[in-house]
């Protein structure tokens, strides 16, 4: 293909891309399953490959590029980002509504727009192309944050627009988000966020973007700073102008003449609010009128034409009957409140985290107590404080208990720690979450087991270790609840793939503390056998340059234990693979042809066996797995494909033979 024609493919596919990611990323409507807008990214990337000259910054194969910073660049917002008022109640607003009104000569009507707890962020277009995205900062001097923000899928990237304009909106992590990455956060023993705006802020101060693709951040654009060709006359206008535009607006916006439609904007989504499925922490009301809102002007803070109303903090009274007691996969007992059920901002609560006993003491929380509990944007809740007016005398003091609540056995304060750890290696609620764990997709992912299957199995005493799973049969698997031939079938078959996992994922699922996924992948590079890492002493593991000491001596720790050598013997006797089989170089650049794609081999292939074909694939950024699922990306079809080819075609995962394979491979 010639450069110019290349060039037409190029924009072509771009374009199509522009649309496809508007209608998932902007609209919530795509118009074309996933795999369509996949193959049509991987012809991109692969056209670019060819023509390296062609890529631009705002291709949509760019989203996530570029070597990670040094810091962050400051910018000045030439029209300051300002902040917004207080109101507080009913007549804060009352007061906000007469201040305008009297302000003004015209009559006055408001836009109230839900207030996103997230981050104030600035987005610059010149003549159509993103070229910075910026925080707010103190309002006038704010950071460059462009390559971060340009991973939020729902920022476009080109706009038909000429000349300059910045607009202004929140990113913000929404609640599915913000609870997958706390998930995360705690399988690797690091400390979670406390809310998803600390976390949408955290993860936009990141100097490897990567890192803020991972965090599935959105936005909502608000207004506009700079505009040379604006002709619009009301805010209201703005925010149809931004849509149409391209950007994603908040769609729940009202416009209001009087006080009392104000309040009943703030009335109804403060029963709405925890029916959203991201964070709000207030309304903005907005006076409508652009000239309005000159003539009202600023103050110092804050414009005179706008108002933040803020709500109630979401406090409940209610009684503390009991305090659960919970032991996590590395045995840490965790105390939780289980509480009268209660109403806190429209959802029912009925526990709250206790953390751990020094901080019960603190509070002097006792069992029966009267508690006022908190829920903020911290989505779990929290005791804020106990009511002492209330006590009878009837309420208990609470102690942990000097045994698991488990398996009996003698708990343990490890050094320097403040929990309460059951150190039982065979403690069955450990070993059950041990087991959610290495099934889990980072793990051995092992398809159809999830946490409700490996209860099942465990309640049935059909596994108690981690060898087990490899044992099951299928007459007893067909004997369990709602487990039918074709799922049992389906299972076993997934178990039995996962036999073939590179090391990594069996040293992520074997639970070593402070070894997370990438550490385990660095592990399996380094020692490539787990025989070379079982005898690997604490210098070998801290020569490496993401080991430190504390996960080094965890590592040397955990092999020394003989349950742990009789279980990987059992494992190795059972046919689990124990060599790494992945890339030999150690990053895979995020712009390999298959990069963070899920791949399914099938069938025979004329110039591969599978494991060169997974090698191949894998030294390219891709994963290969064993069976085909709506999150597999691409199915490779060999000759005499069977069910996995109709199973893709039902799902319309994009299917490639051989010779797509080989070229693509090639490059
Ligand atoms: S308008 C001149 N609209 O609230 C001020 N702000 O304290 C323009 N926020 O920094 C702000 N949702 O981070 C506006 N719909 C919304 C908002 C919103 C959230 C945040 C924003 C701002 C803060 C105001």
């Amino acid at each position: 293909m010639d450069k110019q024609q290349a060039q037409k493919e190029i924009n072509e596919l771009r374009e199509l891309l522009n649309q496809y990611g508007y209608e998932y990323y902007v609209l919530d409507k795509p118009t074309v399953p996933d795999a369509e807008y996949d193959r049509k990214l991987q012809e991109l990337t692969k056209l670019e490959a060819e023509f390296p000259e062609l890529i631009t910054e705002d291709s949509p194969t760019q989203r996530v590029g570029g070597e990670p910073l040094e810091g962050f660049q400051k910018v000045e917002h030439i029209v300051p980002m300002m902040s917004l008022g207080n109101a507080f109640d009913e007549q804060d607003l009352r007061d906000f509504v007469r201040r305008a009104s009297q302000g003004t000569n015209d009559k006055i009507s408001f836009v109230c727009e839900l207030k996103i707890d997230g981050l104030a962020v600035s987005l610059t277009y010149e003549n159509g192309r993103l070229v910075r995205g910026a925080t707010r900062g103190d309002g006038t001097i704010g950071e460059d944050i462009t390559s971060n923000l340009k991973t939020i899928r729902s920022i476009p990237l080109t706009i038909k627009e000429t000349g300059r304009i910045e607009v202004r909106g929140e990113a913000f992590m929404p609640h599915k988000s913000f609870l997958a990455l706390n998930e995360a956060k705690k399988e690797r023993e690091e400390e979670p966020f406390a809310n998803p705006r600390n976390a949408a802020a955290g993860s936009l101060r990141q100097l490897d973007p990567k890192i803020a693709a991972r965090r599935h951040l959105d936005i909502y654009l608000y207004g506009v700073g700079e505009w040379q060709a604006e002709a619009l006359e009301t805010h209201s206008e703005r925010l149809n102008k931004l849509k149409e535009l391209g950007f994603k607006t908040n769609p729940e916006w009202k416009k209001c003449k009087t006080v009392e439609e104000v309040m009943e904007f703030v009335e109804y989504w403060t029963k709405e609010r925890p029916n959203l499925s991201y964070e709000i922490d207030g309304i903005v009301i907005k006076v409508d009128n652009l000239k309005q809102q000159e003539e009202l002007g600023f103050t110092a803070k804050s414009p005179r034409w706008a108002i933040a109303y803020k709500f109630p903090a979401e406090e409940a009274i209610t009684k503390l009957t009991a305090i659960e007691l919970n032991v996590g996969r590395t045995g840490v007992v965790t105390p939780t409140a289980i509480l009268e059920p209660v109403k806190v901002a429209g959802t029912t609560v009925q526990r709250a985290t206790l953390h751990n006993e020094d901080l019960i003491r603190e509070q002097d929380i006792r069992i029966g107590d009267t508690l006022v509990i908190k829920k903020a944007g911290d989505i779990i809740p929290k005791v804020v404080r106990v009511m002492e007016e209330k006590r009878t005398g009837e309420e208990e003091e609470f102690h942990m208990p000097e045994n698991c609540p488990e398996c009996g056995n003698e708990l343990v304060r490890l050094e320097e720690e403040v929990a309460l750890r059951c150190i039982n290696p065979n403690c069955p609620a450990q070993l059950k979450e041990g087991l959610i764990h290495f099934v889990s997709r980072d793990a051995m992912n092992i398809d159809g087991l999830g946490e409700k299957v490996i209860t099942q199995l465990f309640r049935e005493k059909l596994i108690h270790t981690i060898a087990d799973l490899y044992r099951l049969k299928k007459d007893e698997l067909l004997e369990l609840e709602r487990m039918g031939e074709k799922s049992v079938n389906n299972l076993l078959q997934a178990i039995e793939d996962s036999k073939e996992n590179s090391l990594e994922k069996l040293l992520f699922g074997l639970g070593i503390r402070y070894v997370g996924s990438k550490a385990a992948r660095t592990l399996a590079m380094e020692f490539e056998t787990m025989e070379n890492l079982q005898q690997a002493s604490f210098e070998d593991l801290i020569a490496i340059d993401e080991i430190g000491d504390k996960m080094a001596d965890a590592i040397v720790k955990h092999f020394a234990e003989e349950k742990v050598t009789n279980l990987l013997e059992e494992l190795q006797q059972l046919g689990i693979n124990m060599a790494y089989k992945g890339p030999k170089q150690t990053t895979v650049e995020e712009d390999a042809v298959f990069a963070g794609k899920t791949i399914v081999l099938t069938g025979k292939m004329e110039n591969y066996t599978r494991n060169e074909a997974k090698e191949l694939i894998e030294a390219r950024g891709g994963s290969v797995t064993g069976s085909v699922s709506k999150k597999t990306d691409l199915l490779i079809a060999g000759e005499d494909a069977g069910s996995k080819l109709e199973k893709a075609e039902k799902l319309g995962v994009a299917i490639w033979n051989e010779q797509q394979l080989k070229s693509a491979i090639e490059g």
